[in-house]
């Protein structure tokens, strides 16, 4: 057996390949930051080419440091920023417009117009979302609409849609005719398009929204291999193996796969899911419903999902907007250099606010400000903003389920933040538990792509890897807990109704 699985973990704000051992250890790894274009209040963009050249240099970096070659590599699981909308000619391979990427709010307009007839929530019993400009649905309906030509030449069956797994692997797989036009079940069900039970696209809102069927990707497991890697790329004949959102994948790397597990991964936003295990949950407090995972020739798991848009890239919004520190780390230095917050709340609803309010009238509020008040302050109500909208999403997930969570799993950049973990488990109330190894979003799609080629052979296997590095226990006084909540669910309300 070949030693190595890489894995492409292309997040929102950089692009990661990783080399993972039979033993779920990384081994090796290279990253690129890609460029945030912001044209307008509300709008965020990527550069497809630039992604795509990210990824490929990153492949090399990564078999670079750890000297391997393709020989070496036994499969490619792709893991991606979700919802992030591409459009591409089919017989050049470029992109018609740049990327929308999941936190762009410009398709509000079009979600009110839809639910015009039947509410925000007129597709949630099929798809399991409601309508929200989250969705790769309302970006693709804007590009449709509002992009010179597109609609015309979409229609003449000239381009293709995906999101950034389908837009890699179409890369990764093709030669100058282009390659496999496929997605797995994970990123499918979060366009608005798929049936959560069928795992087709459905007929319906495809009308509703006016989309050309020979756009659209097929709809694949998550663990299967998909196609193999073209004879000018660097891996070769690889076989790519592992498709999972990226969200999915930190559940996966989890091991989350019995009902009941949960996690909450702490990156540019933070997403908490919970395996529902083969039934669609539907959620009465904000969560989505959505596909976990989806093993070859099985059914598929399902989960139920508390989206938060703005965790950890409101740090860099301090760094590169606001500029109180020049790099993210020293963002703990800062909020460390106070006892508290001074009394200051900061709401970062930037794309408006997703679990449990999904409000696009919202936009962000720094509250609670006095003469006191200073730039540590604010470090520090930006890091704990992001464990109150966590516990917002847990009180939903509670709210929801027959069987209340006794400890969550913690995994990606921010939960090195000892600090943070702390005060995430006081504002829980129950333990936070981190794993050995925090990169589980690259492992999850290591792991769905080594499956599908034996390189593992099953879920025990993988099991058995998962490792507790730290757990925090909760320290604070209930009291004080309560105080701290109901000041921040008072500031919540003065980000509501902002938008004309
Ligand atoms: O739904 C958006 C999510 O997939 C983005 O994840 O890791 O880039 O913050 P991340």
């Amino acid at each position: 057996m070949t030693g190595y699985v890489v894995a492409i973990d292309q997040g929102t704000t950089s692009t990661r390949a990783v080399v993972v051992d039979h033993d779920g250890q990384i081994v090796s790894s290279g990253q690129l930051e890609h460029e945030q274009i912001l044209p307008r209040a509300g709008w965020v963009e990527h550069d497809p080419m630039e992604i795509w050249g990210n990824t490929r240099e990153v492949i090399g970096t990564a078999l670079s440091r750890a000297s391997l070659t393709r020989h070496d590599i036994a499969a490619v699981g792709i893991t991606n920023q979700r919802e992030t909308t591409v459009v591409w000619d089919r017989a050049t391979g470029r992109p018609v417009h740049n990327a929308i990427v999941w936190q762009d709010t410009r398709t509000q307009r079009i979600c009110d117009e839809l639910a015009r007839d039947g509410g925000h929530d007129r597709f949630k019993d099929v798809v399991g979302l409601p309508l929200a400009p989250y969705f790769a649905g309302t970006k693709l309906k804007w590009l449709l609409d509002n992009v010179d030509g597109v609609r015309d030449r979409a229609e003449a069956g000239e381009l293709l849609f995906g999101t950034v797994d389908t837009w890699l692997l179409w890369n990764l797989t093709g030669g100058p005719d282009g390659g496999v036009h496929v997605t797995d079940v994970t990123n499918a069900s979060r366009t608005l398009f798929m049936d959560l039970r069928t795992c087709r696209w459905d007929e319906e809102i495809l009308d509703v929204f006016g989309v050309p069927r020979s756009m659209l990707p097929e709809i694949r497991s998550s663990s299967e291999p998909y196609g193999v890697v073209h004879g000018s790329q660097l891996l070769r004949e690889t076989p790519v193996s592992g498709i999972l959102g990226d969200q999915h994948a930190a559940t996966f790397g989890q091991v989350g796969f019995e009902p009941g597990a949960a996690k909450n991964t702490y990156g540019t936003g933070n997403f908490l899911m919970v395996n529902t295990g083969e039934e669609v949950v539907r959620s009465e407090h904000g969560l989505l419903s959505t596909v976990c995972y989806q093993l070859e020739g099985q059914p598929p798991v399902y989960a139920l999902e508390g989206s938060i848009a703005v965790t950890g890239s409101l740090v860099q919004w301090l760094r590169d907007q606001l500029g109180i520190i020049t790099t993210a780390p020293e963002v703990e230095k800062l909020a460390e250099q106070v006892e508290d917050n001074g009394g200051v709340y900061f709401v970062p609803a930037f794309s408006g606010l997703f679990a449990p309010y999904w409000r696009g009238d919202a936009r962000g509020a720094i509250v609670g400000l006095t003469r006191y008040a200073n730039r540590s302050h604010l470090a520090r109500a930006a890091l704990e903003a992001t464990a109150f909208q966590s516990r917002e999403v847990l009180d939903a997930v509670n709210a929801d389920a027959e069987v209340e969570l006794t400890e969550l799993r913690v995994d990606g950049g921010m939960v090195a933040n000892d600090a943070l973990m702390q005060f995430q488990a006081d504002i829980l109330g129950i333990p936070v538990v981190r794993p050995a190894i925090i990169e589980t979003t690259a492992l999850g799609a290591a792991y769905a792509a080594g499956l599908a080629v034996g390189f593992w052979e099953d879920l025990a296997e993988l099991s058995q890897k998962w490792r507790e590095d730290r757990r925090w226990e909760p320290a604070m006084e209930a009291g004080e807990r309560d105080r701290q909540l109901r000041l921040w669910r008072k500031a919540v309300t003065r980000t509501f109704d902002w938008v004309d």
